[in-house]
């Protein structure tokens, strides 16, 4: 019997959120490859064309089978939107199996309604941990690894965590990061000329991200992060392309009253990471993006307390800061120069996609 007819009912991947994008890409390319029946539920979480339309065109994901539209809102609305929604796919659909990405949550609500109908979910980018309960994110990933058939690990320390947890070992399996398969994929692309002149940007800048709740939800917090912002353009010109959670306060905050600062619309996937690849340091509060610049050896500062990535300290260009070290944390980034990127972290290697398919297609076949 060959793999393709194990595979009765289809693998369906949930996709909700600008980086669930970048990590499916690689694993529904492998998934394919390996003869896997495949459907795409988008669940609407993101919804702009440059938070999600152009993803799907530049990384050839397939055009999503339906999309629930579930939009924005509060938690408590949007969870409910996406557990209605997706128990009605589910049902109609009877997955084989349903694969999860991240931790937003589109993924906590697919990992909750597949695990109530009995059909096993596989968790890409399993067993991070921040241990701060204040960040949605980590109740997102908390609760999905309990739920998860196969745990799909990006960093060694991420098995540690989930054994920690009780999840029982056969479970997780160490398998590299799909956002770097991305990433490798698509380097010959990654024109930072092109970026520079499209969007009027100078030879040398800083790149700057800032969506969390944490940073942008509350006027004074945003006052005082635009602040600091302002003390890194006065160091180098800062572009930072706004991402729409935050928007209304950063610019009431007055971040656009700098001549240094270049605010953008956000940028689609080749773009931003060209604009990446070719800054002199990045300053962020995204997770993804710490990883990238580690393998980009571009220097980040992350404005946050705690990370769940701690590998893109330890093997990469990665440095957390309060706001008051970011000035001179970007400072001495900026007189330091670009970082060695020779130490990267197990398994970032281009391959992960392949070896999540493998896991997967084992698992269904037994
Ligand atoms: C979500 C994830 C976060 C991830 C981020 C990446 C959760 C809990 N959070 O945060 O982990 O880092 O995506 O981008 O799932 N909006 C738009 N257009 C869109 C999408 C959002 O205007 O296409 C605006 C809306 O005002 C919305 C707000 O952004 O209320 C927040 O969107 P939401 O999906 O709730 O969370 P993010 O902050 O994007």
């Amino acid at each position: 019997m060959n793999r393709r007819e194990i595979v009765l009912a289809p693998i369906v991947h949930v996709l909700g959120a600008r980086p669930n994008f970048v990590k499916a890409a690689p694993v529904i390319g492998a998934l394919r490859a390996a003869g896997a029946e495949q459907a795409v539920i988008h669940t609407g979480q993101h919804y702009d064309e440059r938070m999600s339309e152009v993803f799907f065109t530049e990384l050839g994901l397939p055009e999503p089978d339906v999309n629930l539209g579930v939009g924005s809102g509060g938690h408590a609305e949007q969870t409910a939107a996406l557990l209605v929604g997706l128990e009605k796919e589910f049902t109609s659909r009877s997955p084989a199996l349903v694969i999860v990405y991240g931790d937003v949550n589109s993924t906590i609500a697919a990992a909750l309604v597949a695990a109530k109908l009995r059909i096993p979910v596989a968790h890409v980018e399993a067993g991070l941990r921040s241990f701060d309960m204040s960040m949605p994110e980590e109740v997102n990933r908390r609760i999905t690894d309990q739920l998860s058939a196969l745990c799909l690990v990006t960093s060694p320390e991420g098995i540690g965590h989930l054994a920690d947890e009780g999840v029982p070992v056969h479970r997780a399996h160490l398998v590299g990061n799909p956002m770097i398969d991305t990433l490798l994929a698509n380097l010959g692309s990654f024109d930072t000329g092109r970026v520079r002149e499209a969007h009027g940007l100078p030879e040398r800048y800083v790149l700057a991200t800032m969506h969390r709740p944490a940073n942008v939800d509350e006027p004074e917090t945003a006052a005082a992060l635009v602040r600091h912002l302002h003390g890194v353009a006065d160091l180098a010109d800062l572009v930072i392309p706004v991402h729409p959670r935050g928007r209304a306060n950063l610019l009431a905050a007055g971040l656009a009253d700098h001549d240094a600062v270049h605010i953008l619309e956000p940028l689609g996937y080749i773009d931003f990471i060209a604009a990446v690849r070719g800054a002199a340091a990045v300053v962020t509060d995204s997770g993804g993006l710490q990883e990238e610049t580690t393998i980009l050896g571009v220097p980040c500062l992350t404005v946050r307390p705690n990370t769940e990535r701690p590998i893109t300290i330890t093997h990469g260009t990665n440095r957390l800061v309060s706001f008051e070290e970011l000035v001179p944390g970007v400072r001495k980034a900026l007189e330091s120069g670009p970082v060695s990127a020779d130490r990267k972290p197990p398994l970032w290697d281009g391959h992960a996609g392949p070896r999540i398919a493998e896991v997967i297609m084992r698992c269904l076949g037994e």
